[in-house]
Parts: structure tokens; sequence; C-alpha cells
């Protein structure tokens, strides 16, 4: 095991009916009541949010219309809206993107210059506005952690951010707010709770790693079996709840606290195909890990046999890889750049994006022709 620290202060409310505490916490606070495109009306939860903070005196002004993919454009709406209405909180009601946008914005409140800074490199994130949650998606786990994720759509970079103050302050996880949730989504987002449990069990460097192998093989095993159960039923609670509460706990630290240097090359990849083409992101890595997986193979054998065990019942490291694509295959999720729109002409482009954010997280290794290789094995 190596050293570590593992720090997680978000308080997580789970369960049915729990949209309506979320008032309780923001009593007493004047809050951006941020969401998407409108799902929130159509399936109630924001009638259920209204009622809570109506119940509960808390002031707040809405700003609605964040996109998946987020943009810088609009977190600088968001940031002017924040400051002119003198907010003291924001409350994200929403997904990832609508998670990531109330980070960014919060974190951008305080700050005088462009909070794009903060993506480059060029600012430390020193005071953040407090961040509330009721998730309507389980994906990325933004819920508790203290990462963002926003696309500069006049450079076309997706970047992250990362900061202590960017962890919410509590976030309500309520499985019924995800009965809605389309199977596009759901494939998207068991992709990336999959992908981002495997990004650290194929790239830990420390060899005997018992815990942290085996809680990833149970999330990836559940968040599987949960995946198929909602594709059936949608209206499942156990599945629901098996599902949202996996996706949170594969990036919220637990899984790679002691697994020493690890690395996400499989995002750093995928976040390329989303700037330059808005490819959904949980469909971005469906194409780039299995691809990632053949380029690395003989180098990750040992490890891509013991996990074929675990969750396949299959030894041979070919046919783990050929599972892992079968799966994604039978929930709808894209294999192929063609799948998206994207040809082979088009790969050099993308490694070039690539390579910027490769610099930015120290993959130096992953040079522009080897990001191109990786992506030769998704035509
Ligand atoms: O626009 P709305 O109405 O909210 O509709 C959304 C959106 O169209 C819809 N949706 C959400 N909840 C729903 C629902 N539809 C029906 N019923 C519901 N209950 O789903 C669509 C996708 O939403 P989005 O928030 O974009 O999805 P997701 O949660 O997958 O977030 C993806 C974003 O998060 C980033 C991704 O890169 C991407 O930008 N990530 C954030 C991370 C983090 N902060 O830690 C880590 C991840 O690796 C990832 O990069
Ligand atoms: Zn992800």
């Amino acid at each position: 095991m190596k050293n570590f620290v593992f720090y997680n202060p978000t308080r997580i409310v789970f369960g049915e009916s729990k949209t309506s505490k979320i008032g309780k916490y923001l009593q007493g606070r004047k809050c951006l009541f941020l969401y998407g495109s409108g799902s929130i009306k159509q399936n109630g939860i924001y009638d259920k949010v209204l009622e809570s903070l109506n119940e509960h005196g808390v002031e707040f002004v809405e700003k609605s219309g964040v996109k998946p993919n987020p943009v810088l454009g609009f977190v600088h709406e968001a940031i002017e809206t924040a400051r002119n209405e003198q907010v003291d909180c924001i409350l994200a009601v929403g997904g990832g993107s609508v998670i990531d946008t109330a980070k960014t914005t919060a974190a951008g409140f305080y700050y005088s210059g462009d909070v794009w800074d903060f993506f480059e490199n060029k600012a430390r994130i020193s005071k953040a506005l407090p961040i509330y949650v009721v998730l309507t998606l389980a994906a990325t786990a933004s819920e508790m952690n203290s990462g963002a994720v926003i696309t500069n759509e006049t450079t076309k970079q997706k970047f992250n951010i990362q900061s202590d103050t960017l962890f919410p302050k509590v976030s309500v996880l309520d499985p019924t707010n995800t009965y809605s949730v389309p199977n596009r989504q759901v494939a998207n987002g068991s992709v990336d709770a999959i992908v981002h449990l495997l990004e650290g069990y194929f790239t830990g460097t420390h060899p005997n790693t018992p815990i942290q192998d085996g809680f990833v093989e149970t999330l990836v095993y559940t968040i599987i079996s949960a995946t198929r159960k909602i594709l059936e039923n949608p209206t499942d609670y156990d599945a629901r709840a098996n599902f949202m509460w996996s996706a949170t706990l594969s990036l919220n630290g637990l899984t790679t606290a002691g697994i020493g240097n690890h690395a996400f090359p499989n995002h750093m990849i995928g976040h390329s195909l989303s700037a330059m083409y808005d490819v959904d992101h949980g469909a971005s890595l469906s194409i780039v890990f299995p691809a990632w997986l053949k380029y690395n193979e003989s180098a990750l054998s040992e490890r891509l046999a013991h996990f074929g065990k675990e969750i396949f019942g299959k030894t041979g490291v070919t046919e783990t890889i050929g599972e892992i694509e079968n799966y994604f295959r039978s929930i709808g999720a894209p294999l192929r750049l063609n799948e998206v729109g994207i040809d082979k002409a088009e790969i050099p482009g993308i490694a070039e994006n690539a390579f910027s954010l490769a610099n930015k997280w120290g993959l130096q290794d992953y040079t522009k022709d080897v990001i191109a290789d990786i992506l030769g094995y998704a035509l």
C-alpha cells in the first residue's frame, strides 16, 4: 500500500424522497439554482426542489440551459448572474454537466480574472461559493469529488480543474430521480463509471492492492448487472440505487487511495473527441478504452487476465477485451470512431488536441504518434 491522504467532506443524503430535504440544508441562504435544458421540468424534480426551497424560505435565482459537454461562455454568464444577484451559494440540479458548471461558477465568483485561468494553471483557486447538489443522472461522481470539466468552445479545449473548495457541501442522491434517464445516458453513465474504475486499476503502479482491486471489481460487476436491469426495467429501484451509489464511489477518491501513481489516459483522449466533435463523454470512452486496451494488450496481460476471470469468468487476454466490447455494444454504446461520424483522416488533429492535455496532465509519454496509434485501433 502506498501512502495516501483521503479527504472527502461531501455529505451524501441518499434515498427515495430525499429531494424534499434539500431546502433544509439551504435554509437562510440565497442560491443560484442551475439546471440543464429542462428534463427536470418534465420529470417533476423541478417542482419537488421548488417546494422544498419554498418550505424552508430559501431565496433563489434560476438559470437554466447548461448543455452536455458544458461550455465556458455559459459559465461566464452564470458568474455574472451570481454576482449581480449577490447569491451566497449554488444549487446544481442535474448531472455532471450542471454540477461542473456550478463548481466553475463557484470558483469564478471570487476571481477577478477569467475563470479559464484556473484551467490553464495560470491561477489557483483559493475560495469558492458553497455548492449543493440534487443529482439526476448517475455517471460522473462530480457530486462527491473536487473536480470539474469545462469546454472552451473558442479554443476547442476540454480541460479540468480540481480544488478542495469544490467538494459539494451536500449532495442529494435519490435513485427515483433517475427513473427518467434515457437509455443512451444510462449507457454513457455505465461506461463512464466503469472507465473511472479501470483507469486506476490498469495504470496503478503498486503491485499489491487487494482492497482497491476488490472495490473496483465489485463496483464494475455491480454496475454491469444494474445497467442490464435498468435497461429492462427503468423503474427498478434497487438497480437504480446500486447503480447510483456505485457511480459515486467510482470517482470519489476511494478506489485509488493507496494505489500510487496512476493516470487517466482514456479521459485525456476522450476529452478531445468531446471538445472537437461534441461526442458524449461516455461515448468518447466506449470508443477510446477498448482501443487503449488493445494498444497496451501485452503490457497489461496479467491484469487483464485477472480482471477477465473476476468479471466475465474468462482468462484469455484478447477474450477479456472482447467481453468489454461486447458489454459496451450490448448497452448501445459506440465502439468505433465512424459510429460518431469521425473518419481516419481526422486522427492527427485529434492527437494534436489530446497532446495539449497530455502536457497538462504530465503524460508526455503520450506523444501525438502514440495517441494516433491508439486511435488507429478505434477505426
Ligand atoms: O439538460 P438536461 O435537461 O439536464 O438533460 C440531461 C442531458 O441532456 C439529461 N438528463 C440528466 N438527468 C436526467 C436527464 N434526462 C432525463 N431524466 C433525468 N433524470 O442527460 C443528458 C446528459 O447530462 P450530463 O449532465 O451532460 O451527463 P453526465 O452526468 O454524464 O455529465 C457529463 C459531463 O461531466 C463531465 C463529462 O466530461 C461531461 O462534460 N465529467 C465530469 C467529471 C467530474 N466532474 O468529476 C468526471 C468525468 O470523467 C467527466 O469528465
Ligand atoms: Zn469520466
